[in-house]
């Protein structure tokens, strides 16, 4: 063991050596990561029980620091009844035993610097999980006790009280109100629950609540973790008296695009994100967030990450803006001018583990508008899919290019597609049964990663393993695990490698500007980055001409006598 921690102690030396730019030793690094997530569950098996843990991650972390990122964001680790995937949270100081203990979180902390890296968790402060403790004391003490501020309790309406206090709906479908019975076996009142009934929502008006979260922050910060990621950072504050969702409320569930919302993007969020910012930076050296925050409009965005608020924020209109130079171009645009007006870096990302992988999206006609890829989705039209590992590859050489940080979803590195065919009975999102089985929900995008071997599990749990893998995996899988695409260099994986390496230490890339290229024709993305970097990237179906240049860096797929084929992306030294 020892021997093993020397060596890779000595590959995060390597990684951290004089050329290679490692965003360790900067004090910014934020504005420039290039962030990987790690979805815990689907990740890697070190126990053989068929769910990914911390003994599988620690034992993969060299394959994520060979790859080049710079940092991990692990989602929800926390003891979990797992009715949300780990968003429905019943300790927030501690591990969940399927995934590991406190003590191999902390060896992992330790692990994830010894390799140049950091580390980003995830907290959940909208909700907690309905076993957590605080939510039965509220039901046990009774319709008068104080643990019931802690959340939102309200009478129901009608003459019994037996319809909901408002017409407010959960993201995963019906009502957002469940009622209670009384430990006197009554019917009670209602509680307020924007996602599964499993996950009520905190009254974030609570003087208890704000310090309770304060001080988790503060317990993982201390153990040195260097940031978090806010889970619906746009939902905290809900509008004085409950009031009904008007018409165009409703419609707009998911995507908050609607000012004056009662429960999304409301003015009080920000005051609290001043104060954990305070607490972030109360640190020798500062520690971060970045919030999920879906609120429509890039400048509702950036109003989060304001000076004196979070740091950073995730970009969903270029997350959901179709495969076309126009529509993409308008959202790098307005992304980097929001950003730039409050001082805040981009923050880029094709796929997560709520949304349809890209490559499925990008392998389907592509539309006018924004794509499905929240969890109301549901496909639109057949998949090429040779068409989308096509376009994801051009894809990554863009969003890689772009100034800012880039978050990558574990398994993109692999070209994993979206599994839209799982069998009924293994499908584990709360959408699907709230939805009355008519939204498949998030599983597609969760399975587990294929790392090596011909057959599923593809290495992703141990060879003594007692279960299958909690989600099972295609057997196409088989030409894209980790082991079948090392040095294959027309893979996807080789392209990620290549690319992370020359983004580590070319000076034009990560943090900074763009200038576009206005003499490139419509289909055409072009932009030069200083010094002496450009990145064509041809969304058309006829080869493009590439401007003047003195290099081509790297470029997604071969040139065809020196033209940038259809579907492809190609950096160039100028
Ligand atoms: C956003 C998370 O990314 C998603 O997975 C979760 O279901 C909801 N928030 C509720 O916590």
């Amino acid at each position: 063991m020892r021997a093993e921690q020397r060596r890779r102690r000595a590959l995060g030396r390597a990684l951290a050596a004089p050329g290679n730019r490692t965003s360790a030793d900067v004090r910014d690094w934020w504005r420039e990561a290039v962030c990987y997530q790690v979805y815990l569950r689907s990740f890697a098996d070190g126990n053989g029980d068929g769910v990914g843990d911390l003994t599988g991650l620690y034992q993969r972390l060299p394959y994520l620091a060979g790859l080049g990122v710079d940092a991990l964001w692990i989602n929800p680790w926390f003891p979990s009844p797992m009715v949300d995937g780990g968003y429905d949270v019943s300790d927030y100081r501690a591990i969940d035993p399927a995934f590991g203990t406190l003590s191999d979180a902390l060896a992992m902390i330790e692990e994830i610097h010894a390799l140049g890296l950091r580390i980003l968790i995830d907290i959940v402060p909208n909700h907690t999980s309905s076993q957590h403790p605080w939510f039965h004391e509220a039901l046990a003490g009774g319709p008068d006790c104080v643990e019931r501020d802690r959340y939102i309790f309200r009478p129901g309406t009608g003459p019994k009280g037996d319809a909901p206090p408002n017409n407010w709906r959960s993201v995963f479908g019906g009502s957002a109100w469940t009622r209670i019975v009384e430990p006197d076996g009554r019917a009670g009142s209602w509680y307020l629950h924007l996602f599964a009934p499993e996950q009520p929502d905190l009254n974030w008006d609570s003087c208890l609540v704000r310090r309770e979260f304060e001080s988790i922050l503060r317990f993982w910060f201390d153990l040195g973790v260097d940031g978090i990621r806010i889970d619906v950072a746009h939902a905290m504050i809900k509008a004085p008296g409950l009031p009904d969702l008007g018409p165009s409320d409703i419609e707009l569930i998911a995507s908050a695009a609607h000012p004056g919302h009662p429960h999304w993007d409301r003015e009080g969020v920000h005051e609290i994100f001043r104060g954990w910012r305070a607490v972030a930076d109360s640190y020798p050296e500062p520690r971060v967030f970045v919030a999920e925050a879906c609120v429509g409009a890039s400048e509702r965005l950036a109003r989060y990450v304001r000076p004196g608020e979070l740091h950073t924020a995730f970009n969903f209109d270029y997350l959901t803006a179709p495969w076309r130079a126009d529509t993409l171009r308008i959202a790098i645009d307005s992304s980097l001018s929001a950003m730039a007006a409050v001082g805040a870096p981009a923050i880029w990302a094709l796929s997560n583990h709520d949304v349809l992988r890209h490559l499925t999206r990008y392998g389907r006609p592509q539309s006018d508008g924004p794509v499905h890829t929240l969890a109301n989705h549901s496909p639109d039209g057949p998949v090429d899919l040779a068409l989308g590992t096509r376009r994801a590859q051009t894809a990554a050489l863009l969003m890689l290019a772009l100034p800012g940080c880039a978050y990558l979803y574990q398994g993109e590195e692999l070209g994993l597609w979206e599994v839209e065919d799982l069998p009924d009975e293994t499908l584990q999102d709360p959408t699907w049964e709230r939805s009355g089985h008519t939204d498949r929900g998030r599983d597609g995008c969760r399975l587990p990663m294929p790392w090596s071997g011909d057959a599923p599990p593809f290495g992703f749990s141990p060879d003594h393993a007692q279960k299958v893998p909690w989600l099972p995996q295609p057997p196409q899988w088989k030409q894209l695990t980790v082991q079948a695409q090392t040095g294959d260099e027309q893979s996807m994986l080789e392209l990620y490698r290549r690319a992370l390496r020359i983004r580590r230490v070319h000076p034009a890339l990560g943090d900074g500007s763009l200038a576009w290229d206005t003499t490139a024709v419509p289909d055409v993305l072009s932009f030069t980055r200083p010094p002496g970097f450009q990145c064509v990237v041809n969304l058309g179906q006829g080869a493009a001409r590439l401007p003047d240049h003195r290099e081509v860096l790297l470029s997604s797929v071969p040139l065809e006598d020196g033209l940038l084929p259809g579907d492809s992306a190609v950096w160039l030294a100028r």
